[in-house]
């Protein structure tokens, strides 16, 4: 279907620093138009990485691992996962590292300013996959950006689940994301026993750390797990990928178990620009979000 690109000729609901958004009309509802988004609140996070809290005109109805196409006008896009757990109302959460021309320009915007946002894109987990089982959650660095959208919609109904264990790596203490709210999950594991948390850093860098010292492939030996019960999900740097995945067949869990969240460059979103194509594959569309034993055989799936 040809998308109606009717050019709006009012004013936009917000006027962004360099530019001005469509308003609220029917066309401003295609993906190809981004939605006015009002900034709520920016909280840095770490030296390089902040949470961005918005206002869309509506709920964008997100499933966990999906991302957004997140706009400056005049200054460029680029994908941006959902942080937040699927939610009634319209409020998104983002987190940013400044890395490059935009990022560097959302860093610098102020609550009340405003930002577009096209989608949500992407196939993201399919919460279907993970009820009933023992779910595993190993996350490094950004890739807990996603993976908190998931982890916070197991959350919010644990008792559909069986144990949970999350393992998350970090360079640095400095480094970790969202440390108060992991702690929350793994206390409500207190006592059940069925959340547990294992937090490790590359090297402490002479800070303070309550975790401990290593790569996340290596708990995975000793973990209590069964793998007839058991679904994983990864999301990190692509290095991760190869060693995680050797560690989890290595303890009898079947490709088909293991999700896999593969990241490349994006433009459009929306399967037309090819940027994001895995050989027959439009990460865009069919991913980020992978089960294993989809993309295993591609050469240009995993390193
Ligand atoms: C599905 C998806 C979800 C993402 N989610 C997040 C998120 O939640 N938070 C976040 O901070 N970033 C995320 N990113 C990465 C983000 O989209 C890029 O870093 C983006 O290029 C930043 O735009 P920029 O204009 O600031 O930087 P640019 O000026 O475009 O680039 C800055 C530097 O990053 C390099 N670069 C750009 N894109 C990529 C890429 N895909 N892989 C490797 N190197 C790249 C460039 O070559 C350059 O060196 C995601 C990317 C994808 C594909
Ligand atoms: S980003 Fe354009 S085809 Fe996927």
């Amino acid at each position: 279907m040809i998308p109606n690109f009717t050019t709006p000729d009012v004013a936009a609901p917000g006027v962004a620093a360099s530019g001005v958004f469509v308003p609220e009309t029917a066309c401003s509802r295609e993906l190809y138009l981004p939605q006015a988004a009002r900034l709520l609140e920016v909280e840095a996070l770490t030296a390089r990485e902040s949470r961005f809290k918005v206002e869309l005109p509506r709920p964008l109805g997100h499933r966990p691992g999906q991302f957004v196409m997140l706009s400056a006008p005049g200054i460029g896009e680029a994908p941006i996962s959902i942080s937040c757990g699927p939610r009634d109302d319209a409020i998104l959460e983002m987190v940013i590292r400044r890395v490059g021309t935009l990022t560097r320009f959302l860093h610098e915007l102020e609550p009340g300013q405003w930002v577009g946002v096209r989608g949500p894109f992407g196939s993201g987990f399919d919460l279907g996959d993970f009820y009933g089982r023992d779910l595993l959650f190993v996350v490094g660095g950004l890739g807990m950006v996603p993976m908190r959208s998931l982890i916070q919609a197991v959350m919010a109904t644990p008792d559909r689940f069986g144990k949970v264990t999350l393992i998350s790596g970090w360079r640095t203490p400095a480094d970790e994301l969202f440390r108060a709210e992991v702690q929350s999950w793994s206390r409500l594991g207190e006592g059940s026993g069925r959340v547990r948390v294992i937090r490790l850093v590359d090297d402490t860098a002479k800070l303070p750390w309550d975790g401990g010292v290593g790569l996340v492939t290596e708990p995975i030996a000793d973990l209590d797990l069964d793998p007839e019960r058991t679904v994983a999900a990864l999301c990190g740097p692509p290095v991760m990928y190869k060693f995680v995945i050797l560690e989890l067949v290595a303890r009898g869990l079947a490709p088909s178990r293991i999700f896999v969240d593969l990241e490349r460059r994006m433009r459009c979103g929306v399967g037309k620009c090819g940027h994001c194509q895995i050989n027959h594959l439009y990460c865009c569309q069919d991913g980020p979000v992978f089960r294993l034993d989809r993309v295993a055989h591609l050469p240009e799936a995993l390193p």
